[in-house]
């Protein structure tokens, strides 16, 4: 986790974006705990690595015009981070045939990122309602967020329907998630 932090400081990357990916980290791993308590094989650090790394590529995309996880997955390639990079490239996608896929590191890190609205852990709705505020400003735009949602919906209820929580309860216990020193380095 310090290599990971040490990473985005490299980076500059704003305050902001460290904090929100520090939420997504802490629903991510106790998700990934929960499905681990049940018969799962996620690799935590791995989970927690992804997490922290995913926005990693935020602030220059918007700076390039280029995509922030293609760019973010090619940094930590370039880093040597080959076990993080996919995990980076791929938690803006999501479609109907992934579902059926077994649960992934990528698709834990991927939903939580969908859990955290900024910097505040929130339910899916909310940040739905949210993104299609922000981004639906074409009838197009619209139906596409609209699409996503359901099936981040339908995601959800898999996730979930494999641990003993509710989505409802995952903020009150990844507010709790503790960190061990030199836990989650992602160069492994
Ligand atoms: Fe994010």
């Amino acid at each position: 986790m310090i290599e990971c932090l040490r990473i985005l400081e490299s980076v500059n990357l704003p305050a902001h974006i460290v904090a929100h990916s520090l939420q997504v980290a802490r629903c991510a791993v106790t998700l990934a705990r929960h499905l681990n308590n049940n018969s799962h094989r996620l690799h935590e650090d791995l989970v927690c690595a992804g997490s922290l790394l995913h926005d990693i590529a935020k602030d220059l995309s918007l700076k390039t015009g280029k995509n922030h996880a293609h760019l973010g997955a090619a940094i930590l390639e370039q880093m040597g981070l080959s076990l993080v990079a996919p995990i980076v490239r791929d938690h803006i996608f999501l479609n109907e045939s992934m579902l059926e896929a077994p649960f992934s590191e990528s698709v834990v890190v991927n939903y939580a990122d969908k859990r955290v609205k900024h910097e505040a852990i929130v339910l899916l709705d909310e940040r739905f309602e949210d993104l299609l505020v922000r981004y639906g400003t074409t009838p197009e735009k619209k139906a596409h967020l609209q699409r996503r949602w359901k099936i981040y919906r339908a995601l959800e209820q898999k996730l979930f329907a494999h641990t003993s929580i509710k989505p409802e309860h995952l903020a009150q216990e990844a507010a709790q998630v503790s960190w061990a020193v030199g836990h989650c380095d992602g160069s492994q």
